[in-house]
């Protein structure tokens, strides 16, 4: 930290750095706990008394803000917030008080005028004088962006916030997805390609060239299995077929690929819609809740038979997807539920419910499973 008013609360440089620890693993759960402090080198942290007052803020923070340490040493968080965002600002502030560490959201203006939503993790910092309290507080520019609008920026209430945490636990969880897809399937390849090709080159040099040229032919082959993998994961991106044959065509695909890949299960597919019918920025959530809805039935259901059907329904888009399965008492949508499941459901939700579609479960032994989400065009 950069300033320190004399006088001021007495920080320990191990407290601080234990707070950053702290703070670091509990803003960002699903980071390793390594380089902590490294780490904090570019992240805008402020020192702030218990009413948003600064104590002291770092370079970053000060970039950040528009105003230099030495100013901001005094001022109060909230004077740097528009009018009307102070009180919800002052809230949080006092319930970052009553707390070990919270996370929230804040419009700041800074020197500029320009308000900002930034996101604010507080840590209870001790001190040397038992009675003070301060906080250490990471300022961060959120990851998520609303679509842009000429009204000025509102504050997350709390089942915004829950939603943007499941939206990205849920990149969070693809990443991962991706990153095993990687290693385990392409690495696994590759290492594979790799070693048939050697295997060749050395039969070549001992002279038993038929052997070589099986193992090359042999190679080939591994080698367009592989190119193969290598679309299907670029397709889990952003479904190449959604561009190439519209979205109409790539969920008939989708469908036909999931029937082929299970043995006993037909998937029947009814559509009525055009590609043009459908919104562009609608498209790969369609998608999206169609595969997850799909997984399901086949990863959960025990079902023979799925439908998947996308109709115009009473002005809007309607997409169904209905299989004859096992069914389940209890879905664990918008439950913390959804922390010890998976995301599927949750995700699908917030897929639709983020453009204003409606989305609804139902299910039971006796009838399966049927996930209905429709859009008002
Ligand atoms: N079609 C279905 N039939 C029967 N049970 C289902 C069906 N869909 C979901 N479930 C149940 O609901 C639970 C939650 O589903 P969800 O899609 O959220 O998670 P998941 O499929 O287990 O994991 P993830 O989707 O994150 O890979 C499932 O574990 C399963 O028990
Ligand atoms: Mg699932």
């Amino acid at each position: 930290m950069d300033e320190r008013p004399p006088g001021g609360p007495q920080v320990g440089l191990l407290d601080l750095i234990e707070a950053m620890r702290t703070l670091r693993s509990a803003a960002h759960p699903s980071q390793p706990d390594t380089g902590v402090v490294t780490d904090a080198r570019g992240a805008a942290l402020a020192i702030l008394t218990p009413d948003g007052t600064f104590v002291s803020a770092n370079r970053s923070a000060s970039a950040l803000l528009g105003y230099s340490s030495a100013e901001l040493v005094g001022k109060r968080l909230d004077d740097l917030a528009p009018d009307d965002f102070r009180a919800e600002l002052a809230d949080e502030l006092s319930a970052s008080a009553a707390r070990e560490f919270h996370s929230f959201s804040a419009v700041i203006s800074g020197r500029t005028g320009h308000p900002t939503r930034l996101a604010l993790h507080q840590q209870r910092l001790p001190t040397r004088q038992t009675e003070s309290i301060v906080l250490l507080t990471l300022f961060e520019e959120p990851l998520i962006f609303e679509p842009r609008s000429a009204d000025p920026p509102k504050l997350f209430d709390a089942s915004e916030r829950l939603c943007q945490r499941y939206l990205m636990m849920g990149q969070q969880k693809e990443r991962q997805r991706l990153a095993a897809e990687l290693h385990d399937g392409l690495g696994q390849a590759l290492t594979l390609v790799k070693l048939m090709t050697e295997d060749a080159l050395m039969r070549i040099r001992r002279g038993q060239v038929d052997d070589a040229a099986n193992l090359l032919d042999a190679t080939v082959f591994r080698v367009r299995e592989t190119i193969g993998d290598v679309r299907q994961i670029c397709g889990e991106l952003r479904p190449l077929m959604l561009d190439k044959l519209g979205l109409p065509a790539a969920l008939g695909s989708l469908c036909r690929r999931i029937e082929h890949g299970t043995e006993t299960m037909s998937v029947v597919f009814d559509c009525d819609v055009v590609d043009k019918d459908v919104p562009e920025h609608l498209k790969a959530d369609m998608f999206r809740v169609a595969q997850e809805a799909l997984n399901n039935a086949v990863k959960h259901a025990e079902a023979t038979e799925i439908s998947l059907s996308l109709r115009r329904d009473a002005g809007g888009l309607l997409l169904t997807i209905q299989d004859n399965g096992i069914g389940y008492e209890n879905h664990p949508l918008a439950t913390e539920d959804a922390y010890t499941t998976g995301l599927g459901l949750i995700g699908m939700q917030h897929r639709v419910e983020m453009h204003g579609g409606a989305f609804s479960i139902e299910s039971s032994a006796a009838t399966g499973t049927r996930v209905c989400a429709t859009w008002m065009l």
